[in-house]
């Protein structure tokens, strides 16, 4: 993939939490998914690739519009597969929370794990704790060894969590191997990446979220150096049957963050919606909306912030009306 792309795909993100920014805090969060959802297939228009939606809104006689299969982009080379969460905390941005983020991944076609919409079970760590972490180790190795590999005490091991009554086992064993713990309401693809750099606060992320979201997070921390491991997590009969449908025969199967994305020609990029462990949130300035993205290309291993100012009155995808930027 051209390099050029990693900055159209910063483009697509923007919009995507420019739209969504605007329903921080009202209680809706479909409507805000909406405008994600919206502004983002309509910022896809715009990018030269020919390009299938691999993991998206869902299905699609479920999702209107980037859903799985979907073809995004003007349809010339190259051939890419895209990973997309538009707003990552739906109900982080309802609530006015914290850590809601606009994330895409990208990488050549069939490089993509098609992870069927079900729960995962993850750890993720960085670039120094790679190779030195296993899901199925117990808790207390992994921690003694992120803390080696960090030069860090136990008690200053940071481990990100959400905050579900599945993981309560994680947060004993957590605690009693000393170590510190962020728990967290949503959206477990910031904390994993953040967990790829130093001054994030995260050391590591670890518990069951969602399987897409895995694949999204196994691709930043590719560009990162990081490492990712998961195992499917699911609930009902039926989801092991769509596994098989999907060609996964073994549900047992440890991912390894190779085998999610299978390609060393990887782009990640996400845009702040409400501030994180990764990226300020969108903020107003006077006609004028501020974001923060983050843009990686495991090829040649740049790594890009970009601090954007938007004149809102001058964006033509916002100023027919497609998109609502501004409530009043
Ligand atoms: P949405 O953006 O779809 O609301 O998902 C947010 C999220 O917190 C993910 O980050 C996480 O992987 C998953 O939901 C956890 O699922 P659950 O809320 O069912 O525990």
């Amino acid at each position: 993939m051209e390099r050029e792309l990693a900055l159209e795909f910063a483009r697509v993100t923007e919009a995507a939490a420019l739209a969504a920014a605007r329903w921080v805090g009202k209680g809706d969060k479909e409507a805000a998914d909406d405008a994600a959802v919206t502004a983002m297939r309509v910022m896809f228009d715009t990018v030269a690739i020919d390009g299938i939606i691999k993991i998206g809104e869902g299905e699609m006689d479920e999702a209107p519009m980037l859903y799985i299969g979907e073809r995004v982009g003007t349809g010339v080379p190259p051939e890419v597969d895209i990973a997309v969460d538009p707003l990552e905390g739906t109900n982080i941005v309802a609530k006015g929370g914290v850590g809601a983020i606009s994330v895409l991944a990208a990488a050549p076609r069939g490089a993509l794990l098609h992870a069927p919409d079900m729960y995962m079970d993850k750890i993720a760590v960085g670039p120094k704790c790679k190779g030195r972490v296993h899901l199925d180790a117990p808790i207390k190795e992994n921690l003694k060894e992120v803390a080696r590999a960090s030069h860090k005490l136990i008690s200053e091991v940071t481990v990100v969590i959400l905050d579900r009554p599945r993981h309560e086992h994680i947060v004993e064993q957590v605690r009693q191997a000393g170590a510190r713990i962020r728990l967290i309401a949503d959206g477990d693809i910031s904390p994993a990446v953040a967990a790829a750099y130093e001054d994030s606060g995260v050391d590591m992320l670890l518990g069951i979220g969602g399987a897409p979201e895995g694949v999204i997070s196994a691709a930043a921390l590719k560009c990162l150096g990081g490492d990712f491991q998961a195992r499917l997590a699911p609930e009902e009969p039926e989801e092991i049957m769509r596994c098989k449908e999907m060609g996964i025969e073994d549900i047992n199967t440890l991912f390894t963050i190779d085998d999610l994305v299978k390609s060393e020609d990887v782009i990640f990029v996400a845009t702040g919606i409400t501030g994180s462990f990764l990226l300020k949130g969108v903020r107003y300035l006077k006609r004028k909306a501020v974001t923060d993205t983050l843009v990686m290309r495991s090829l040649s291993g740049t790594i890009r912030r970009i601090i954007a100012e938007h004149h809102l009155d001058k964006k033509p995808l916002f100023r027919d009306n497609r998109i609502k930027l501004r409530m009043d």
